[in-house]
């Protein structure tokens, strides 16, 4: 996706970005601000784990970014964040599956209810662009060679998935019933610098560069579609710009891979030995392959442009140099406790 994609041209002029010291988020909100010089960017994030405020770094002192740390679930944090606002991208988001099966109330209050915090916001202020982030999980998996339609079924496996599914209904409905101007993406599995270190890709990356182990889901013969986080985000970008209303987008990378092939790419890129290898207890309900259709993005000009090959170097080289980033988190008692609850029986 080229670099021009609705420049100083667009009326969108203020942007709030939720979850937006998130991984994805705080991708999307560097390259809004580094895209569109007019315009100005409102994060609000409760910056709960993932949402970390130093993954905003380098772009906090920009004068056209206001940070406010709260809640999509708080009407009081979402009134006083999108006052003003063109538009709402709604990154913010409890996003690992592994942590839903734990069965807390936190995805349901986050994916569910902030949804709908933010789009009472929209039905209020009808003026408002709003593109909801979703995901390919909301499909359940599918059988080769079928790949997801944006009208399929939704038919999620995990917790996690029920609640971004539920998010995604509550878009379409406020849509249909009071005429928002609302959008939807559905990502693949989106991989890149200042991913949390749960997610296969930054885990096992780390993993590999201190020389622990990795732990592999079952058989590692799911089949998953990697994203780089630049090409998810020029999508978002895109869609938030040029999407119809009442309108879901599949954003997938084109490419299936087994968990296999990922992390023995892994092991090559960072040098470290196949041992590391290590085949554990399956995921609960483990969906066993994603592939998304994006003909429909496609037609509005998005294509992905990272092969996953040149994606995994940068992200590699960035989390081999940014040690301060990832070790601090991954030595800290909340993350010790998680590992040990997710991997500790397996
Ligand atoms: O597909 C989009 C989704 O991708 C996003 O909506 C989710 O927020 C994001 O977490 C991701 O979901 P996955 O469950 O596919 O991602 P995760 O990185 O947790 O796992 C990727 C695959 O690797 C999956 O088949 C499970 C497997 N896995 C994962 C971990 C963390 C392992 O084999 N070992 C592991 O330790």
């Amino acid at each position: 996706m080229g670099d021009e994609t609705n420049g100083p041209g667009s009326s969108l002029r203020r942007i709030l970005v939720t979850g937006g010291a998130g991984f994805i988020g705080s991708h999307l909100v560097r390259r809004l601000l580094r895209l569109h010089p007019r315009v100005e960017v409102i994060v609000l994030d409760a910056l709960t784990y993932a949402g970390r405020r130093e993954n905003l770094a380098d772009v906090l002192p920009d004068p056209r970014l206001t940070f406010i740390e709260g809640s999509i679930t708080l009407e009081a944090d979402v009134s006083r964040s999108a006052a003003g606002v063109d538009a709402i991208v709604n990154v913010a988001a409890e996003t690992h599956v592994d942590r839903s099966i734990f069965g807390g109330d936190e995805f349901l209050l986050t994916n569910v209810l902030g949804t709908k915090r933010l789009l009472d916001h929209v039905r209020a202020t009808p003026s408002i662009r709003y593109v909801q982030v979703s995901t390919d999980e909301v499909y359940g998996d599918v059988e080769a060679p079928t790949r997801s339609l944006e009208g399929d079924p939704l038919a999620g496996s995990s917790p996690y998935a029920a609640s971004k599914s539920a998010g995604d209904l509550l878009v379409l409905a406020y849509a249909r019933t009071f005429g928002i101007d609302a959008s939807i993406t559905r990502g693949s599995n989106t991989y890149g610098p200042f991913q949390f270190p749960e997610k296969l890709v930054p885990l096992f990356i780390t993993n590999a560069l201190d020389g622990l182990p990795m732990p592999i889901y079952g058989d590692g013969r799911q089949v998953r579609e990697m994203l780089y986080v630049e090409d998810h985000c020029a999508a978002i970008d895109l869609v938030l710009h040029a999407g119809e209303r009442g309108t879901v987008y599949n954003v997938g990378a084109g490419v299936e891979q087994e968990n296999l092939e990922t992390a023995h790419a892994i092991l090559h890129v960072t040098g470290a030995p196949a041992s590391l290898l290590a085949h554990v207890e399956d995921r609960l309900g483990h969906d066993r392959r994603y592939a998304l259709d994006c003909s429909r993005l496609a037609a509005l000009g998005w294509s992905p442009t990272i092969a996953f090959d040149d994606g995994l170097r940068r992200t590699a080289d960035w989390f081999a140099a940014n040690r301060a980033w990832w070790e601090p988190i991954k030595s800290g008692a909340a993350y010790e406790a998680y590992t040990s609850r997710a991997y500790g029986e397996r």
